[in-house]
């Protein structure tokens, strides 16, 4: 009677502090065993995992920002801005060939860049039954000397920089970049191609194939330039792709880089 007695009111106690219970019931009396008897023990099973446990998902492979150089201007990734001229100033890619699409002026571009281009047509036409054009591709230094000499001659030197890359320092001379128009020609080379049909299905899938939007309307102060809609930079479905699901909009920003307003 004492030890139940005792046992009731170590129960009571420990219930009043929501601790004790546990170590009051140790400290209760066991059952006696025969002297010298090995204490029965049940069998340990051993943990073998379930069947029907699902497997531990595999690590999101990283995505290497090192794979090819930002700096060679034969790279896929070549990241050229007003901070980052090419390197010779006058480069020129050795595998330009004629892309076949159709064109304001005929269009040149590295082979790569080049099929990447025809897919990204094709594919546009066959999604919305409308059609692209090239405005221009391949632009060598002598040719974007021209442009931004233009440029200079209609918006004045400030103009002309928010507008047009001077020479050694344009995503067109490196043969991966090219300005889509929409055929028959609609807002060509302005901002309201962004707000056509054409303009928007670019924006929204040019990634697919490999290209960038490369000066977007919110980035002016990273990238320099004014909205371009139309300018679509190569960099390959890798990168396309990783930087589409990241949300990043920019290699200024991809990549770390200082951005680029201004010339130095
Ligand atoms: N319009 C772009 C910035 C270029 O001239 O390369
Ligand atoms: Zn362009």
């Amino acid at each position: 009677m004492l030890l139940v007695a005792a046992g009731i009111t170590a129960v009571v106690v420990g219930g009043a502090t929501g601790r004790a219970a546990s170590s009051t019931s140790t400290g209760q009396a066991q059952p006696a065993t025969p002297s010298g008897t090995p204490e029965p023990t049940a069998p340990v099973e051993p943990v073998r995992p379930s069947p029907s446990a699902t497997p531990e998902p595999a690590p999101a492979p990283t995505f290497d920002r090192a794979a090819h150089s930002i700096d060679d201007p034969n790279s896929i990734w070549v990241v050229v801005d007003k901070l980052r001229p090419l390197n010779p100033v006058d480069y020129s890619p050795d595998d330009l060939v004629d892309v076949p699409i159709p064109y304001a002026n005929e269009p040149r571009m590295r082979h790569e860049a080049s099929d990447a281009v025809v897919a990204l047509f094709a594919a546009f036409t066959a999604e919305t039954g409308l059609a692209l054009q090239s405005q221009s591709a391949y632009r060598s230094y002598d040719t974007q000397t021209n442009v931004y000499n233009k440029d200079i001659a209609n918006l004045g030197q400030a103009g002309a920089d928010l507008s047009t890359a001077r020479p050694g320092t344009s995503e067109h001379q490196t043969g991966l970049t090219i300005d889509i128009s929409a055929q028959p020609g609609q807002c060509s080379l302005a901002a309201c191609f962004g707000d056509t049909p054409h303009g928007q299905w670019l924006a929204a899938n040019a990634w697919r194939f490999g290209f960038l939007l490369r000066y977007p309307a919110d980035k002016v102060d990273v990238t320099g330039y004014e909205y371009e809609p139309w300018h679509f930079r190569y960099i390959g479905i890798d990168l396309a792709t990783e930087m589409h699901n990241t949300g990043v909009t920019t290699l200024e920003e991809f990549f770390g880089l200082p951005a680029a307003p201004n010339y130095n």
